[in-house]
């Protein structure tokens, strides 16, 4: 029997969940953050307490579990940076966190490398990713000590090393994408160049072992979380799609051994790192959309995000929202752009605009599920859906409906942690292969479309002209 503490550190909390290879989960502990959000578009959290977060989440999940425990893997944010001391482990900033677009004047600067950077890392240069971070908090808060993303120093915490995992290097825009290995030159571009980057390694790596949940144990299952869920949903074909709904909407499609470079404004990530192979993933993101709901909430229009389904309205009445609340992601790439409302009238209520919030979601996912389908030269027949917000039937609907594909909900509240102690296992026995440690599973619920073909047609036509009106007027407006 092999227990694994598998930790999901995200945007809005941190979940570990205690899963045993013979009953399943047997123990979860959550413990909230909230993001600070600044004017001029930062969003920042303090790593004290993601560090916190992960040591009282985990130790209560270990302390409900009641038993020995074998490893511990770690899912992080992807592309959230702050920069510490490697003698004592103190943070020395902030950490910036994915959604924080001030070094969108850093990518301005190094707009003419973008067509060069897109082949070599398969990233789009966007504020969102790690790199153009590290240099924005390089130039604008300190120069000391290291600069990494929230794994290494988290790691470093809990083991003493200094490490990442390959999927989490693939979200930075240094990493030679095709070699999985650091670029020099892409880090003398951001201005990176001296900088001391962790070792990469595999997502089936022991790492090095902690004793910050009991007796000492190794750590295992680094990942990034959308990627920790495209494994926990069974992605492991090419052609196979997950769309997790948490802080934001991540689309995940496994493009297998082949690191494709979307010809669709898509990203190209490392999928996961395990038993000597690298597969690749395209994805697209909607940034806001947990966020876009407690947006709703800190307004007074919504009280529980529980309440969702209870008071949107059967039909939005024309009311559209486009929620780039954080700017638009893949396939506009316009950080500056802001959410918007159209078609309100004097009749409009607030379940009109909860609906058209969650709508906009839906299509953007669409929009996204329509450009993989590009990239992957088939179009997508179904869906796999995960996180908080498949709760909202409503949503989970909508998202059928537009994309007039049927959405399978995954059956457990964690499929990220799940992800990540998948892989953790593998590390712990390396004649186990992924598929056999992650397991089958059947969808709780099947969303099938009940649109018509033309009526889902002719909302993502309009609903991608507003996008594209919102994406090209940019910000001051
Ligand atoms: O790219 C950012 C994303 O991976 C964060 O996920 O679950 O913290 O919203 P989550």
């Amino acid at each position: 029997m092999t227990a694994i503490l598998a930790i999901d550190q995200g945007t809005s909390g941190t979940k570990a969940i205690v899963v045993d290879d013979e009953e399943g989960t047997v123990a979860i502990a959550e413990e909230t953050i909230r993001p600070r959000y600044l004017p001029g578009g930062g969003v920042e959290q303090d790593p004290q307490e993601l560090l916190d977060s992960v040591l009282d989440a985990g130790r209560r999940a270990v302390q409900e579990a009641g038993r020995p425990i074998d490893c511990v893997a770690l899912a992080n944010q992807g592309e959230t940076v702050l920069a510490w001391d490697p003698a004592t482990g103190a943070p020395l900033t902030q950490a910036i966190v994915w959604q924080d677009r001030r070094a969108e004047g850093i990518c301005a600067e190094l707009a003419d490398h973008a067509t060069d950077l897109a082949r070599r890392t398969g990233l789009v240069l966007d504020p969102y990713f790690s790199a153009p971070k590290m240099a924005w908090l390089r130039r604008n808060l300190t120069r000391d000590g290291v600069v990494t993303t929230t794994d290494t120093w988290l790691v470093h915490r809990l083991t003493g090393e200094f490490v990442t995992d390959a999927t989490t290097a693939s979200r930075s825009l240094l990493l030679d994408l095709d070699s999985a290995a650091w670029d020099p030159g892409l880090a003398d571009l951001f201005g990176l160049g001296a900088e001391r980057l962790p070792r990469i390694a595999a997502c089936d790596e022991i790492v090095g072992t902690t004793r910050a949940f009991g007796p000492r144990i190794p750590v295992a299952g680094l990942v990034v979380d959308q990627q920790a869920a495209l494994v926990a949903e069974g992605c492991l074909e090419p052609g196979t799609a997950k769309c997790t709904y948490g802080t934001g909407a991540f689309l995940l499609a496994n493009t297998g051994l082949n690191p494709v470079r979307s010809s669709a404004g898509l990203t190209t990530s490392v999928a996961w790192q395990a038993a000597g192979q690298t597969p690749y993933c395209v994805d697209g993101q909607v940034y806001t959309v947990a966020s876009a709901v407690r947006w709703l909430q800190d307004l007074g229009l919504l009280g529980a995000a529980t309440d969702l389904d209870a008071l949107v309205a059967a039909d939005a009445e024309g009311v559209l929202c486009v929620p780039a609340f954080a700017g638009l992601a893949a396939p506009w790439w316009a950080p500056q752009a802001t959410a918007s409302f159209t078609g309100m009238t004097l009749a409009t209520r607030r379940e009109h605009l909860v609906l058209a919030v969650l709508q906009g979601i839906a299509a953007q996912v669409a929009a996204l599920g329509a450009l993989v389908a590009g990239d992957l030269g088939r179009p997508l027949t179904r869906l796999r859906a995960d996180g908080g917000l498949t709760h909202s039937a409503a949503l989970m609907q909508a998202q059928a409906d537009i994309a007039q594909i049927p959405v399978d909900i995954y059956p457990y509240a964690h499929a990220t942690p799940l992800g990540a102690a998948a892989l953790a296992r593998c590390a712990l026995d390396p004649a186990l292969t992924l598929k056999d440690a992650v397991g089958d599973w059947r969808p709780t619920t099947v969303h099938e479309p009940r649109w018509s073909a033309d009526r889902a047609e002719e909302f993502r036509t309009t609903w991608a002209q507003a996008a594209t009106a919102r994406a090209a007027k940019g910000d001051h407006s």
